[in-house]
């Protein structure tokens, strides 16, 4: 294990690593030998390897839907043997993985709740490193964006079969791209030439369509429409807004959450669904917590926590990043954790 280098191996360290592990350090100490982390988006393995270097006594479930990165991950972790067990899953299919799959490290999800969990959300550098994967708008590629490359639409399916409001409510809800309506309208033109299949025609397009003086100030014109055909081809918010309830849900007494959010979308939607959960369901107005009522986690982080300068200098990848976490500080009536 010595020579178990994140640098040698893997080029980078993973954003906030040591934030990571305080976080979850007072969940990870009180549940001890029965602490369990999910990684509900393991990539390249850098933050659990972390983690179960950091604390020796808990397990990790390493939850990725991309079986490319789940394989070299998995790679990566053989040397902690049965403290790692990976999962290929949308990360929404966790309760399902923990209930069906067996090993040891199931059995202590099942058994005592989940310790802590990591949700380090959106594609890795590794996938962004994969032209054949169609992320990265710098290079002519197919037009894919699947993270599981088995299942499901293409972002050229999108671009070739959604109808023009389809389309442009993609671009404007999930890209908050100002010119939704008009890159729908060229999509649809151009498209009955001859179908899209790789990057470089709607990069063209989109240098087209988008007026140059918005280019000088809006960044790169693919930016926001790569961003927009990712979230829609992966179902991203849908996955994102199933999980929060579910792994809270999971967690034991103590238990932690942690979500790093690098898209406002995203955000945003981890903000409300924490807030809900953190707040009493008694009506205002009352002076106590009616029985049942009283919030069952509680904030850890205060606003957003963002990456320090020094972080964002060396990896500029840290330099959106949001995180929020919370605890859990009761347990459902009845005491039990699902
Ligand atoms: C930002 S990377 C995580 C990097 C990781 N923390 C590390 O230290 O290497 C995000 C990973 O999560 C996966 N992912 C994103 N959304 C997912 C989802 N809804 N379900 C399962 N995996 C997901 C992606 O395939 C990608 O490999």
């Amino acid at each position: 294990m010595e020579n178990f280098d994140i640098e040698a191996n893997h080029g980078h360290v993973p954003v906030m690593r040591d934030r990571m592990a305080d976080l979850l350090r007072p969940a990870v100490e009180k549940l001890g030998e029965n602490a369990v982390i999910v990684d509900g988006t393991l990539g390249a393995g850098g933050h659990t390897e972390h983690f179960l270097k950091t604390f020796p006594q808990a397990c990790v479930i390493g939850i990725d839907r991309d079986p490319n990165a789940l394989a070299s991950a998995t790679e990566r972790l053989r040397p902690f043997g049965d403290r790692f067990q990976p999962v290929q899953t949308r990360f929404d299919g966790l309760s399902n993985a923990i209930e069906q799959e067996e090993g040891v490290v199931m059995e202590r999800a099942r058994e005592y709740g989940i310790a802590g969990a990591l949700f380090d959300l959106g594609v890795s550098s590794m996938q962004l490193d994969q032209p054949e994967r169609g992320f990265a708008y710098k290079v002519d590629a197919p037009l894919d964006m699947r993270m599981d490359p088995t299942k499901g639409i293409t972002a050229a399916d999108v671009l070739n079969t959604y109808s023009h409001g389809e389309l442009a409510h993609v671009l404007k809800a999930y890209g908050d791209e100002r010119f939704a309506g008009k890159i729908a309208s060229a999509v649809l033109r151009e498209r009955e030439k001859e179908p899209f299949t790789t990057s470089a025609r709607l990069v063209e397009l989109l240098y087209a369509t988008i007026p140059a003086a918005t280019r000088r100030t809006g960044g790169h014109p693919a930016k926001r429409t790569f961003q927009a055909l990712r979230v829609e081809v992966n179902g991203e918010l849908d996955a994102l807004k199933n999980v929060i309830p579910m792994i809270c849900d999971r967690l034991a007494l103590g238990g932690r959450v942690v979500f790093m959010s690098y898209q406002s979308l995203e955000d945003k939607i981890v903000k409300k669904a924490l807030a809900d959960l953190t707040q009493s369901k008694t009506p205002p107005g009352l002076p106590m917590d009616l029985p049942g009522t009283a919030p069952k986690f509680t904030l850890v982080t205060r606003g957003a926590e963002t990456a320090t300068e020094a972080e964002i200098a060396e990896n500029p990848r840290s330099a959106p990043v949001r995180v929020r976490a919370a605890e859990r500080i009761a347990l459902n009536d009845g005491g039990d954790f699902s």
